[in-house]
């Protein structure tokens, strides 16, 4: 399928006087994982809260789903469709793990809230496990699994994930990489994550590359030498 679901163009982003985007376009189609690759400071945490709403563009248009979003706030966008899991914040803490959960699926039917629930514990069963405890008492890695489970829990139509490799073994990595394709096959739905990890190549249908605020490449991921990849764009 080659039905784009999100667009953006010509966008530019500043902080105070600092650009930090200049003139990117960019789209994901339906059932795509698109990686946003690009060393530390080239704009992708930008790139994905401009999106989201939670950086608040200078100039350029956003569509999504046929809508124009640009001027929508947050919630208006998750309640379409489109959820944000940010690097670091993304679960309550003090609140147990089932609730976490919980809060999530609110806005879906109550039929599908419980498949949803069901889906999640199924791909990460230590959030089954230890659902009564508090999201703090988890490890990092667990903490990861719980925010993705919360993004699931949303059933996006696009989830948007900033670097969830950070801080993660190289195994977990593996899985979690595993697990975000296993979602996509599963629902049918797009993830659009930025990365600095080498693996986003098993796992990305396309990449995009971000340098310097500026677009580098937007090619297929078989299309694209690692090597080139690697050295430019990635770390270990
Ligand atoms: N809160 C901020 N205040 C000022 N400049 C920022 C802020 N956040 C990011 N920047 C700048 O914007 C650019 C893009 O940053 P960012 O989107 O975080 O990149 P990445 O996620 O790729 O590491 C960088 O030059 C960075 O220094
Ligand atoms: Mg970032």
């Amino acid at each position: 399928m080659n039905e784009a679901i999100l667009k953006v163009k010509d966008l530019n982003a500043y902080y105070n006087s600092v650009c930090a985007l200049k003139g990117i376009n960019f789209h994901a189609n339906v059932d795509e994982i698109v990686g946003i690759v690009g060393p530390n400071g080239a704009g992708k945490t930008t790139l994905l809260e401009s999106i989201a709403g939670t950086h608040k563009i200078r100039e350029g248009e956003i569509y999504f789903l046929d809508h124009r979003i640009e001027h929508w706030p947050v919630l208006k966008r998750r309640k379409l469709g489109l959820m944000l899991i940010p690097q670091e914040g993304n679960v309550f803490p003090m609140m147990s793990i089932k609730k976490n959960l919980e809060v999530s699926v609110l806005y879906s039917s109550r039929e599908e809230r419980e498949k949803l629930l069901d889906y999640v514990y199924e791909l990460f069963p230590v959030l089954w496990t230890k659902r009564k405890n508090n999201a703090n008492t988890l490890s990092g890695g667990q903490q990861k699994m719980l925010a993705i489970g919360i993004g699931i829990a949303a059933n996006p139509r696009v989830m948007l994930i900033d670097e969830p490799s950070i801080g993660l073994a190289p195994k977990l990595v593996t899985r979690l990489f595993d697990t975000l394709k296993k979602i996509k096959e599963d629902s049918g739905n797009t993830i659009v994550l930025s990365e600095q990890n080498i693996k986003i190549l098993n796992i990305a249908d396309r990449l995009f590359g971000l340098e310097a605020g500026e677009i580098k490449f937007d090619e297929k991921t078989e299309n694209l030498s690692r090597q080139v990849i690697k050295d430019l764009y990635l770390g270990g």
